[in-house]
């Protein structure tokens, strides 16, 4: 079922909830817990105490938490600190390691640890299991347990099972519900991303547990937290706990599909001379299709999309289905960052000894996660190829894994004598470039943007050669028809 959020459907507007027998205070006066503070958890706690809500995060890794407890996060995510602050400040939001303190104040638990990749595409369920142990062993009251971290589809049945397995003796079955939750921040804007969402899923077959944890959400659904935008309400859909676990993938893997579709599309573009970025836009205005993850370039990186494709993929396969999509999204989307090295190595003959200057590290701009990063790729391969690679980011500053790249303090001295260099990361300060000041540096003369961010026709009349990611073979200046 689906509906729009409103005050005559509002399920607050019901008595409390009530799960199998047990009363269920409503939440919006009651405790919240979330369990791992990651990237997800974090933004759970710090957004959840901004728009009302005791919450209790917990961390066993002592020096995450002694950084929480202070107010900071450990990794970069825009507003985030802020929001950890105010949240102490106000005494709505503490950290601990400590499951049973976390149960004893809460009986809303967020499960927010992380899924890495495991063996065979399907995500490693480790630190899952081992929550649901704690929780499941520090449970003496009612809860309900909404899963936010990105399990395999029909893991809801899995974990109520772990979770049943260890509760003490004089706890009944059914004093706990799972809930799915799945998540769909974006790094670098998931504080906005998680107060403002397009919709809020919630699938579980408890219909009193379901409604508990949306009014858990119900500041962000009728948008009444300071700051909200009453105009802008999210969806709210309730389901089952697979189609929830499968929406999230779904949702992944559609955007990473549609990235390497324009991705192909842009391959085609440049032996037809055609624009991709003119194509995209145009197709984009169609509102079936939307212009929304329609940027051609290097591809697609980050936590989740690789994970998340192959996983599906994984459950696909685990049933003896083809998942042919998926694998061509997954397949595209290596070949260009192939490709890109590839167009290094046709310029530049030969590679070896070359310099190649790297703007950009992170997956995508505003963060400084490396995770899945095209640029990684590139910059090694372009390593084992004899080049000689130096990488400016304006957050990375190393990679443990790369330890033969340097690295430069600024994207100007970064161009010092290179043959080459490669947008690899759109951030604002590295689309803005000086080109006269960048061709004057330079030993060569060729700029491969691989992200397509460079105004092609400025950098053209530095007199370097522009190479973009299916920006047509031709110089653009001027080339649209004016009419
Ligand atoms: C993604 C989903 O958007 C989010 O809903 C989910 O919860 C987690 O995964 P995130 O990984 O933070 O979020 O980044 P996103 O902004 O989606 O970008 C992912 C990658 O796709 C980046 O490497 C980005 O550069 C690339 N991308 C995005 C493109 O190449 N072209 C586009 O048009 C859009």
């Amino acid at each position: 079922m689906t509906w729009k959020w409103s005050a005559e459907n509002d399920p607050r507007n019901g008595q409390v909830g009530n799960i199998r027998g047990y009363r269920v205070n409503d939440n919006r006066d009651s405790g919240i817990a979330v369990i791992g503070s990651g990237y997800v958890g974090t933004v759970v706690a710090a957004c959840m105490a901004a728009i009302g809500h005791d919450v209790i995060g917990v961390e066993i890794n002592q020096e995450k938490l002694a950084k929480l407890q202070s107010g900071s996060s450990y990794f970069f995510e825009p507003g985030l600190d802020e929001r950890l602050r105010a949240g102490i400040e106000a005494g709505r939001l503490t950290f601990t390691d400590d499951f049973d303190e976390a149960m004893g104040k809460s009986n809303v638990v967020f499960l927010c640890v992380d899924t890495p990749p495991g063996p065979n595409g399907h995500p490693d369920v480790t630190s899952v299991t081992a929550a649901a142990k704690s929780i499941g062993k520090a449970m003496h009251s009612p809860h309900v347990i909404v899963t936010k971290s990105t399990v395999p589809v029909g893991s809801g049945n899995w974990l109520t099972s772990t979770i049943e397995a260890v509760l003490p003796d004089v706890v009944e079955p059914d004093v706990f519900s799972v809930v799915s939750n799945p998540e769909f921040l974006r790094e670098g804007s998931a504080v906005n991303d998680f107060l403002h969402p397009e919709r809020i899923v919630l699938g579980g077959d408890n219909a009193d547990a379901v409604r508990t944890v949306a009014s858990t959400y119900g500041p962000i659904l009728d948008q009444t937290f300071p700051g909200g935008a009453p105009d802008r309400r999210p969806a709210l859909v309730t389901t089952d706990r697979s189609t929830a676990e499968t929406i999230k993938y779904a949702a992944n893997a559609f955007l990473a599909t549609k990235i390497s579709f324009i991705n192909e599309i842009a391959e085609i573009c440049e032996w037809v001379d055609a624009d991709v970025d003119e194509v995209a836009h145009a197709i984009g205005l169609d509102s079936r299709i939307s212009s929304k993850f329609l940027q051609a370039g290097v591809g697609w990186g980050g936590s989740c999309f690789g994970k998340d494709v192959e996983a599906l993929a994984a459950t696909a396969r685990a049933h003896g289905q083809e998942p042919l999509i998926l694998e061509a999204a997954q397949q595209v989307n290596l070949h260009q960052r192939r490709r890109l090295v590839r167009k290094l190595q046709q310029h530049l003959r030969p590679l070896r000894g070359s310099r190649v200057a790297l703007l950009g590290l992170a997956f995508k701009p505003n963060t400084d996660d490396t995770r899945d990063a095209p640029a990684i790729t590139v910059a090694r391969e372009l390593l084992e190829k004899g080049a000689i690679v130096r990488a400016y980011d304006p957050l990375v500053k190393q990679i443990p894994e790369l330890p033969n790249l340097q690295t430069a303090t600024d994207a100007y001295s970064l161009v010092d004598r290179a043959d080459a260099v490669v947008l690899l990361t759109e951030w604002d300060e590295l689309r803005d470039l000086d080109f006269d000041d960048v061709a004057a540096r330079m030993r060569g003369d060729l700029i491969v943007d691989g992200r397509n961010a460079f105004d092609a026709k400025r950098v053209r009349e530095a007199g370097l050669v522009y190479e973009g990611m299916g920006r047509g073979l031709l110089p653009r200046n001027g080339r649209s028809a004016t009419w």
